[in-house]
């Protein structure tokens, strides 16, 4: 070997330990200098600052109310049903307990989307804080496996179908690849359901990821998130620097705070007067009957829908390149949008946030005008 080739690895690792030295300049990361010097921009768009706070705040939420519930639920077909009727019915707090659960991981959902669009419509994944963005998109992939992995756990008629719709999808992908690559798609359906069909390996398996796995992937990205958040302070936000600026502490911890005051009561209220599963109209939580048909009309969470209806409508392939092609260019948004402006960035922010929006609402609508008369 030559001191040239010794050189280009070595070169390599210089610039990799620089990217990271200065993405985490951990010298930063004092508790006395967030206390004493940190501090906020003031501008007509500070009110996104809380976003990430209250995302932060329903995460705590979720973990306080699943582990109260994994006192009663338990991991088997034959009892998980029973166990979410008993502690719903006869553990007294229970049905609040499940119910703020249910509340609170809609809303994280909520704010987390929202979060991501103002994060982006303000350009706060511009360099040094492209880790900060990409372990960002990371958790919002973890937060939907919560979701999905979820709403199998009450094991009730709904919950299994739509888990068997949702795996089968992946069984789809198979048709699209060449040769023996067609395999692939049935043996990660199979990996992931553990056995034939949906049932104790898959509840097993959904029980380990959404208990375990998935919070721990959570606690390890959302550390890197926070610590590079900390490290690097806000970013600015807008085009002109705000020259105003509010003190991190006490002032904007504070209106932190009250904000998660208020989010508390409401969900506490919505949780004892709203029942979520009043939202569904059929009475389909009986316990799964394995001879039992897929019920008509069912659906995903609403959070689901931006990928659902598409699904409806357009061809599998298609939904599947578009979603594929939309995570690519959310994880390398720093580089792709790098020489973007703030106000093109906030077009294509406020282009997403309507298509979410009326897909969401009007999803049903769209495909009855669209499909209805078939
Ligand atoms: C469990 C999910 C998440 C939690 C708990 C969380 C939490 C936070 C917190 C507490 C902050 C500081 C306050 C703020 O600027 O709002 C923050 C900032 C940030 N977050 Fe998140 N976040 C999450 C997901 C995401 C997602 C999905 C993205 C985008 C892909 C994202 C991108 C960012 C960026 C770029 C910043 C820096 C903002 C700035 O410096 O102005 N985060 N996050």
């Amino acid at each position: 070997m030559n001191a040239r080739s010794h050189g280009r690895p070595a070169r390599l690792v210089t610039t990799l330990v620089r990217f990271m030295a200065d993405r985490f300049p951990m010298h930063k990361l004092n508790v006395e200098a967030m206390i004493q010097k940190k501090e906020v921009p003031l501008h007509k768009m500070s009110w996104a600052y809380y976003l990430g706070g209250l995302v932060l705040f329903f995460f705590g939420i979720q973990l306080i109310t699943g582990l109260l519930l994994l006192f009663y639920y338990q991991p088997s077909v034959s009892d998980a049903h029973a166990s979410v009727e008993y502690l719903t019915r006869y553990v007294p707090g229970g049905a609040l307990i499940r119910n703020v659960h249910a509340w609170s991981s809609s809303a994280m959902i909520l704010t987390l989307l929202v979060h991501l669009i103002t994060t982006f419509a303000m350009k706060a994944f511009e360099r040094p804080r492209e880790l900060t963005w990409i372990s960002g998109v990371l958790l919002l992939l973890i937060t939907f496996g919560f979701g999905f992995t979820g709403y199998l756990l009450p094991w009730h008629q709904i919950a299994v179908s739509a888990t068997k719709i949702g795996l089968g999808s992946i069984e789809l992908l198979g048709q699209y690849l060449p040769g023996s690559l067609a395999d692939i798609p049935t043996r990660v359906k199979e990996a992931i359901q553990g056995e034939a069909s949906v049932g104790q390996a898959t509840l097993s398996r959904f029980f380990a990821a959404h208990v375990v796995l998935l919070p721990l992937a959570a606690f390890a990205v959302l550390g890197l998130h926070l610590v590079s958040v900390q490290v690097h302070g806000m970013s600015q936000g807008v085009d002109v620097p705000s020259r105003r600026t509010e003190r991190f502490f006490p002032f904007f911890v504070l209106k932190d705070a009250s904000l998660w005051g208020v989010m508390f009561f409401v969900l506490v209220a919505l949780a004892l007067c709203v029942p979520f599963e009043s939202f569904f109209s059929y009475p389909l939580f009986e316990p799964y009957d394995p001879l039992g048909s897929t019920p008509d009309g069912i659906k995903p969470e609403w959070y689901f829908y931006f990928v659902y209806y598409p699904l409806e409508l357009l061809p599998f392939w298609l939904v599947n390149l578009l979603m594929g092609a939309a995570v690519g260019v959310l994880l390398l948004a720093p580089w792709i949008f790098k020489g973007t402006s703030r106000k093109t960035l906030r077009m294509l922010a406020a282009g997403a946030a309507t298509y979410l929006v009326v897909i969401t609402l009007f999803g049903d609508a769209i495909y009855e005008m669209l499909k209805g008369g078939h």
